[in-house]
């Protein structure tokens, strides 16, 4: 990550990508909460970051003052985003994320249905014999960098196989995503390349399923209508561009947390291991706890919100993360409890742009925690200093060295 000045306050000045706040923001929006609660920096653009619940409440209601035409928590400049022949082929826009209404209700409900808890349940089995078949690579060796040859997979060969693509390549769509949302988000260029070759990469892939529809979801966006007409190419592409890039860092952060958590928490991973019963009320927790999306809206007219005034071109970051360690809507919010009873948490948002994806990913966690656990119930970091956490937009550990009994 780039080296930025230290933040001396983070009320008026505080940097998203300082390494000890990507590392551990907790201790930042407890204080910012009871000091502002929303604070501002100049830094990366300039961005306004609420910290309570309900802010964030408030602040996804906001449409169109608050518009979710740019999400990015770093926005590209103007000259950044000159004529680019790819992007001005293929689009630059990942509907329905990108999308104000009333354009944005019939893009999200053309996703909806490939979403629904039935509808994700038949990719259980394929996640299951992947995780499996992962935890067969390295389980003989009793070491393994458990985000990068375990968790990293899961979301990424999941996702390719949902959208039908060959999740043999899932390697390289990692490193577009990284690309795009981790190495790209202090980089705009670095951004345009990967968002370029992604698009690239839809376009040719929807070209072909409209020249050869098949029974993938390519070829079932392509026979959708909006309004009696056709739905358009570019759309397409920005529907399965972002299904790729919502589908990956965001799920593969949750299952890295996840195991991180346990990893460092012997009293919880015995638990877990002990009373199975709890996982789902544990990955809500870790969901809760380690939520790792934040998006942004852009202000479109000037807009109070307490004792600030968000001006038109500014940016609000949607701290989701941040609201759910708000100790006025959750009990002991800095505490793990994983049989917490009642967790509201916003980790998948709030309002009309929920996330589309929330039940694939909760099966992908399911399956990555239930698998681990069963085959790896003992585990531990090797080296605490040797793990990465990547943050910005989407929040988790990239490196995870491991170790576990043979
Ligand atoms: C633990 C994993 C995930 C988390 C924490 C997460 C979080 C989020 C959040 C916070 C939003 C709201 C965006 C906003 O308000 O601007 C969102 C939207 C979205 N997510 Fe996810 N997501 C996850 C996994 C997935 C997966 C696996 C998919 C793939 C299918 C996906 C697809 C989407 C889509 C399509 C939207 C846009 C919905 C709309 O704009 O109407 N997400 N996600």
């Amino acid at each position: 990550m780039t080296k930025t000045p230290p933040v001396e306050d983070w009320a008026t000045d505080y940097d998203i990508f300082d390494a000890g706040y990507v590392k551990d923001p907790v201790p930042v929006w407890d204080k910012l909460r009871e000091q502002c609660p929303i604070a501002h920096t100049e830094r990366w653009g300039g961005s306004w970051l609420p910290t309570s619940y309900e802010d964030m409440q408030a602040f996804v209601r906001m449409v169109p003052a608050l518009s979710s035409r740019d999400p990015l928590v770093v926005s590209e400049s103007k000259e950044e985003m000159e004529f680019d022949p790819i992007l001005d082929e293929y689009g630059n826009k990942a509907p329905p994320i990108t999308s104000d209404p009333p354009e944005h209700i019939p893009m999200r409900r053309l996703i909806l249905p490939l979403f629904t808890p039935k509808a994700v349940e038949p990719y259980r089995p394929f996640a299951e014999k992947l995780c499996h078949g992962l935890i067969d690579g390295f389980i003989a060796k009793g070491t393994c960098d458990a985000a990068l040859d375990y968790a990293v997979h899961i979301p990424a060969k999941t996702i390719a196989h949902v959208i039908g693509v060959d999740s043999e390549r899932s390697d390289e769509f990692v490193g577009w995503v990284r690309g795009l949302l981790e190495e790209g988000m202090q980089d705009p260029a670095k951004r345009i390349k990967y968002r370029g070759i992604i698009r690239q990469f839809f376009g040719e892939l929807v070209d072909a399923r409209k020249a050869n529809p098949r029974d993938d979801l390519v070829s079932r966006l392509l026979a959708q209508e909006i309004d009696g007409q056709p739905i358009a190419r570019k759309a397409v592409v920005g529907m399965c561009n972002l299904l790729l890039v919502a589908g990956i860092d965001t799920t593969w952060s949750s299952i890295s947390s996840a195991l991180w958590h346990f990893s460092t928490h012997p009293e919880d991973r015995r638990r877990l291991a002990n009373e199975p019963e709890l996982f789902p009320s544990a990955i809500e927790e870790m969901l809760r706890f380690y939520s790792p999306v934040t998006m942004a809206r852009e202000v479109t007219e000037e807009t109070r919100a307490g004792d600030v005034t968000f001006m038109p071109g500014d940016k609000v970051l949607l701290n989701f993360p941040g609201a759910n360690h708000d100790p006025a809507v959750f009990e002991d919010a800095d505490k793990v409890i994983l049989d917490r009873a009642k967790n509201r948490h916003i980790a998948f948002g709030i309002g009309s742009h929920r996330c589309a994806g929330s039940n694939l990913a909760r099966m992908e966690m399911d399956v990555a925690l239930r698998v681990w656990f069963e085959r790896i119930p003992e585990f531990e970091l090797t080296d605490p200093g040797a793990v990465t956490w990547a943050g910005g937009q989407v929040r988790g550990p990239r490196h995870l060295p491991f170790r576990f009994p043979v």
